[in-house]
């Protein structure tokens, strides 16, 4: 590979990308409403995971990707610890669901493998647990290939906005029976879903298909609070990667989950959301991330149209 060479893992080579990808059972995604593609690998423009795995403190960047996370920072000098608080949240929520015996983890837009993920975890309270992890973005895959590989855990690569897809894939069918109930895990990932994408929509359809029992564990940036011109550029830096940003208020994000019923203590500051007494709690300004987890057959089955 040419080209700037990220601090930590040594980056999959154009071949490892394309056959993850094939192994993965990456399909083409079509066109989409909002003409959003999936991101292809290159180096030179940032990319979502890779800021994001930045403001983690992960080692996975290349310099335009630390380059826009410090924009980001510069604007908002707390969101490193708004990030951190995030993927605090996912780790509380995942392991509160494994412990009330809920075996089955779908991780959308999982991201780039970091410290605990959500198979260690789970595992850790259930060997049995099965994590299927899907994430649109190659790199994401092929990393997560070379480090994800334990019994009970696959990595698909799958754009969510086309969810029948993902369910039908037979690497998450060959590990989750969707007639037991799941986990859907969308954890900082539906900001990345434009309107015109209809993110509700994406929830109904997990609604339709998945089985009584199943929960929604849903983080999302929230704009309230967020001074304009931060939001406006924030925005801005997004819109140079192949995932452009859509951070949205309580209300509607609270609007995406109308026909699931949350659970206590509902929609909060993922910070807000079950702490752990002995846990650090970081200052992270106005709440970035609301979360919360939803039951998402409470109220039954949406209607076919
Ligand atoms: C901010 S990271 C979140 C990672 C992890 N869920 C967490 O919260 O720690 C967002 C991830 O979602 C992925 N993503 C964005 N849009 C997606 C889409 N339409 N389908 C699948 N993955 C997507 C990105 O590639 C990235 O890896």
């Amino acid at each position: 590979m040419t080209g700037p060479q990220p601090a930590g893992l040594p980056s999959p080579s154009p071949d490892a990308l394309a056959s993850a990808a094939a192994a993965s059972g990456a399909a083409s995604s079509g066109p989409l409403p909002s003409g959003a593609g999936s991101p292809v690998f290159d180096p030179t423009v940032p990319n979502a995971a890779r800021i994001y795995d930045y403001l983690l403190g992960g080692k996975d960047h290349f310099p335009p990707d630390r380059d826009a996370g410090g924009r980001l920072v510069d604007m908002m000098p707390l969101i490193k610890a708004s990030v951190r608080a995030n993927r605090e949240f996912l780790i509380r929520a995942v392991k509160d669901l494994a412990g009330r015996g809920c075996d089955a983890f779908i991780d959308l837009g999982s991201g780039l493998p970091t410290q605990r993920n959500v198979h260690q975890v789970v595992q850790d309270i259930n060997p049995d647990a099965r994590v299927v992890y899907v994430d649109h973005d190659p790199t994401v895959i092929a990393h997560g290939r070379a480090i994800l590989n334990a019994p009970g855990v696959d990595m698909l690569q799958g754009d969510l906005r086309q969810p029948d897809r993902i369910l039908d894939s037979p690497i998450l069918t060959g590990l989750i029976d969707l007639r037991r109930p799941v986990v859907v895990v969308a954890v900082a990932v539906l900001h990345f879903v434009a309107d015109q994408d209809d993110p509700g929509a994406i929830i109904d359809r997990l609604r339709a298909r998945l089985a009584p029992g199943s929960r929604i564990v849903l983080s999302h940036a929230c704009l309230d609070g967020v001074p304009q011109e931060a939001l406006t550029k924030g925005v801005a830096i997004y819109r140079n990667t192949a995932t452009p940003i859509t951070p949205r208020s309580k209300k509607e994000i609270s609007e995406l989950l109308a026909e699931c019923e949350l659970e206590e203590p509902g929609l909060v500051a993922v910070s807000d959301w079950k702490p752990e007494p002995d846990e650090p709690h970081e200052d992270v300004g106005e709440a970035r991330f609301v979360g919360g987890v939803a039951d998402l057959r409470a109220h039954g089955r949406p209607e076919e149209p």
